[in-house]
């Protein structure tokens, strides 16, 4: 009897092991996953920026997938077919080159091949995930003020909690509201319908994959709630923009102003030249002509 219950708590277990997330004993495949390729991948979970990996070893060969992960677009350059309608179907978003070794690659494989998958749990789709901050709002609940901050926290305009540097001065966004913002990385107005919405633009900002970007957060880490605001401004900035420039009834003051500066330049003119437009200019010479002679 004893020895019955035993045996089945050790069933038990082993079932239970299967499922507990492994982060117990991190491996080193696990580890290089979620700090380099979870900004934009999910196993199982659904599309993310990049396709979901859940089965990519066995829809691809070891040596594609090797070369792929070190440099997708030089795969994508020497016109490999898969390659090449892969990046089309992901609006051509570029997958970051890394420096890995292949036995570092392998190892992040042989994670993703590990992943088992509860099948009722399975989702596809962007739209499945949602957003929340600490309150358990999600983006399209903000209030107007929260958009503000958020703004003001893309600018600089309110520090980063660890003196992070402000987004703007590497990225531009188009709002009447900000001056033009830096230039060294992508123009982010549009950034959120780019790039699949707002679970993939916070694993970025939280996780940055990109070398120079994550080297200016290293130390100096985005906290979550400031994730959840800096992806909320995205999410507005790209919601906006096709509003941007004309909001402000920019074209009216234009039309407004154009009316007026030709009324008083067309008239401005007409009074001063009074005589040119009653009398050809053959008029003046020909009597100067005379005088002289
Ligand atoms: C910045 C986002 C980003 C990061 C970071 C990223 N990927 Fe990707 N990945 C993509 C995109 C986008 C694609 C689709 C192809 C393309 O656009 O080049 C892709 C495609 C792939 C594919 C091909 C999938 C298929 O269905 O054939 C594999 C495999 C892959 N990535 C693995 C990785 C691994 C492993 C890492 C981490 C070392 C990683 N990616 C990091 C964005 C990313
Ligand atoms: C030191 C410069 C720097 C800073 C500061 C910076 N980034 Fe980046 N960011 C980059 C670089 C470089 C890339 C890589 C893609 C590129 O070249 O634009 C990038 C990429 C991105 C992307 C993906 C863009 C795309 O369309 O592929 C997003 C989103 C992003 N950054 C958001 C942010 C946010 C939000 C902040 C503020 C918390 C921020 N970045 C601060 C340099 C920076």
């Amino acid at each position: 009897m004893y020895m019955k219950n035993l045996l089945q708590l050790f069933f038990l277990m082993s079932i239970v092991s299967i499922f507990l997330p492994k982060s117990m004993a991190q491996s080193e495949g696990e580890r290089l996953f979620i700090q380099i390729c979870r900004a934009c991948h999910t196993v199982g979970e659904g599309r993310l920026v990049g396709p979901d990996l859940l089965n990519v070893t066995k829809r691809r060969s070891e040596e594609w997938l090797l070369s792929f992960i070190k440099s997708s677009q030089t795969v994508i350059k020497n016109g490999d077919n898969d390659a090449v309608d892969l990046f089309k179907e992901f609006n051509q978003i570029i997958m970051p080159d890394q420096t890995l070794s292949q036995s570092q690659i392998k190892s992040i494989l042989t994670y993703i091949e590990g992943i088992v998958v509860d099948k009722t749990k399975t989702v596809s789709g962007t739209e499945q995930f949602k957003l929340q901050n600490k309150e358990g709002l999600n983006i399209g609940k903000l209030r107007a003020e929260d958009f503000i901050q958020a703004r003001k926290l893309f600018s600089g305009d309110i520090r980063l909690i660890n003196n992070g540097p402000a987004c703007i001065s590497c990225h531009n966004v188009v709002d009447d509201n900000l001056i033009s913002g830096g230039l060294l990385a992508k123009d982010l107005t549009s950034a959120y319908k780019r790039l699949g919405g707002e679970m993939a633009l916070n694993s970025i900002i939280t996780n940055p994959p990109f070398p120079v970007m994550a080297a200016a957060y290293a130390n100096n880490p985005i906290t979550p709630d400031e994730a959840f605001l800096l992806t909320a401004f995205l999410y507005k900035a790209n919601k906006d923009s096709i509003f941007q420039w004309t909001h402000k009834d920019y074209q009216n003051s234009f039309l407004k102003n154009g009316i007026i500066t030709a009324f008083v330049l067309f008239g401005g003119f007409g009074l001063l030249w009074w005589n040119r437009k009653r009398k050809s200019v053959n008029h003046h010479i020909y009597k100067r002509q005379l005088k002289t002679k």
